[in-house]
């Protein structure tokens, strides 16, 4: 309905405009030849006969339809594009009709009540012209500029700004090449500023990423939203979740800036999410789509001030399954059910997204996941640690359900943990984990090792976390101590 009217308003701007034109350009230059009374005569004539249904139907149903617009623009002022709608009709209404009622329809009734031959017309008729021709310039370019604002929102109204394309994956017929075409950031894009609709969020517990910083952003189309549960959220097709990979250049100093790295998607289609890649030029001014699997070069200078060299490996696409498995992981009630800081103070985040309208209802009583380098309780701290690292693929549905081994909250209860449970001996310890004793613990020393083979988490992560492991270590060895049997 929006589109049909304003494609029927544009067309009217339009025609008014190219009338004005004609006036403006040729009609009252050749009046304006005649003299006063051959001119009086030919606009008094053009006077009556304006007044016909066609032109007058016209100007004035465009003058409706731009009512209408303008009103249905205000309603509906949150969508993209809707002031650009505001604008044009507006703009025609005050440009072209009100200095067409105000204006011309005086001046051509004063001109109406003159005789053609009178000294009365002839001292009238110049001023007349000029004045006329003045504001008819005004009105004309009003109604031009109106019609080019107008055809401006249509284009975003039928597609061509509106809802965002698909991403395809890399890979894909028709991959989109460059980040900056999505037109997801505004301004810098190395300032990962986001349009309006992108939603910036955070989680309780961070996936280790070899000490790179994220930034997490999540677009839902207009109309539809996320549905909470206890456990984990629905997006509903057309959802944007989008994380962006940086490493700071200088953690004593942020003023420095950051380097970005990659900016990873998942989008929901019909059939699931779609996984992408996109990898940051050296110049940060754009990110190119990638299949992945490289390594990028990182260097960065750590708070004590050492200058350190590491390699940050971009994972394959057909690895985001393996943790993924068709799931977002972070959008769980335990991940983002925190308080966080916004541009207008401290909320509940949970509570912001109600507010914005991104979720359906606020979810059902859920666990928490604690940040594990928040002051919360070692035993939650280390859990939460585990949930967020391990239980995408030791959990139900991940890839070593198989294992049997689970790390989420729900298993690492002191009754469900793998105390002495024997496995496959790892640099001499053979039971995942022994309570009291961290060094003989086979999971800490999976965790440490830099063997790919059996380092944990698998993952693109290459690098042992020694905070992740202290963190734990500390935890097994505040656990009741245990000797395991031999088998
Ligand atoms: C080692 C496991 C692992 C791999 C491999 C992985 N991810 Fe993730 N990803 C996670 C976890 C865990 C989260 C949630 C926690 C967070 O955001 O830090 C996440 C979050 C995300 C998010 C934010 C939305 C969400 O799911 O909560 C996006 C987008 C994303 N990943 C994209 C990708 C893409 C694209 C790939 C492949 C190029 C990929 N990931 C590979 C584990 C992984
Ligand atoms: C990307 C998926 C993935 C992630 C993430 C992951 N693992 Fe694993 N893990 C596996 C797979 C697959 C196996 C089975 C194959 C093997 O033993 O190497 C396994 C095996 C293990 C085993 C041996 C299991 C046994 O049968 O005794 C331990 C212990 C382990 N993982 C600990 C961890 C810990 C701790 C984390 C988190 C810090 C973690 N894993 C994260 C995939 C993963």
């Amino acid at each position: 309905m929006t589109l049909f009217s304003t494609l029927l308003a544009a067309l009217g701007c339009g025609l008014i405009a190219g009338v004005f034109f004609g006036f403006s350009s040729f009609v009252m230059p050749a009046l304006a030849r005649l003299g006063p009374a051959q001119g009086v005569r030919a606009m008094q004539s053009i006077n009556v006969v304006v007044l016909n249904r066609w032109f007058l139907g016209v100007l004035l149903g465009t003058a409706l339809v731009c009512c209408g617009l303008a009103l249905s623009a205000l309603g509906a002022w949150a969508e993209p594009g809707a002031w650009v709608r505001f604008a044009g009709a507006c703009l025609y209404l005050a440009g072209t009709i009100s200095v067409t009622s105000l204006y011309h329809v005086p001046r051509n009734q004063a001109l109406a009540r003159l005789p053609a031959d009178s000294p009365e017309a002839e001292r009238f008729w110049p001023e007349y012209v000029a004045g006329w021709s003045l504001w008819n310039h005004v009105r004309g370019a009003s109604a031009f500029v109106a019609g080019a604002l107008l055809i401006f929102a249509l284009l975003g109204l039928s597609g061509c700004r509106g809802p965002l394309r698909p991403i395809a994956p890399p890979g894909a017929m028709t991959p989109v090449e460059h980040l900056s075409e999505l037109g997801i950031f505004e301004g810098d894009p190395a300032k990962q500023v986001p349009r309006p609709g992108f939603v910036a969020y955070d989680v309780n517990a961070s996936l280790y990423a070899d000490g790179a910083r994220k930034r997490r952003f999540v677009y839902v189309p207009a109309g539809s939203r996320i549905q909470t549960s206890s456990d984990r959220w629905q997006l509903p097709v057309g959802s944007y979740l989008v994380k962006t990979f940086s490493f700071p250049r200088d953690l004593r100093d942020p003023m420095l800036g950051e380097r970005l790295i990659e900016t990873r998607f998942l989008v929901r289609t019909e059939d699931g999410f779609t996984a992408s890649t996109y990898v940051w030029n050296d110049a940060q001014t754009d990110a190119r789509a990638s299949r992945g699997d490289l390594d990028v070069p990182v260097a960065w200078i750590d708070e004590r001030g050492v200058r350190r060299d590491q390699v940050f490996h971009v994972p394959s696409t057909s690895q985001c399954a393996a943790c993924h498995a068709d799931r977002a992981l972070g959008f769980r009630s335990r991940q983002l059910d925190h308080v966080a800081e916004y541009a207008d103070g401290t909320h509940d985040q949970i509570a912001h997204f109600e507010r914005i309208g991104l979720i359906d209802q606020r979810p059902p009583a859920h666990l928490v996941l604690s940040d594990p380098a928040s002051e919360a309780p070692l035993a939650a701290r280390a859990r939460s640690y585990l949930d967020a690292n391990c239980s995408h693929c030791h959990g139900a549905g991940g890839s070593a359900e198989r294992t049997d081994l689970f790390w989420d909250l729900e298993h690492t209860t002191s009754a469900e943990l793998p105390s002495c449970r024997s496995t496959r001996s790892i640099d001499g310890r053979d039971r995942v984990l022994v309570p009291g004793y961290p060094e003989q613990s086979e999971f800490l020393a999976r965790m440490r090792s830099d063997n790919p083979r059996v380092h944990m988490p698998r993952g693109p992560a290459k690098l042992p976390d020694p905070t992740g492991i202290a963190l734990l270590s500390t935890w097994v060895a505040s656990l009741p101590a245990q000797r395991c049997e031999s088998d």
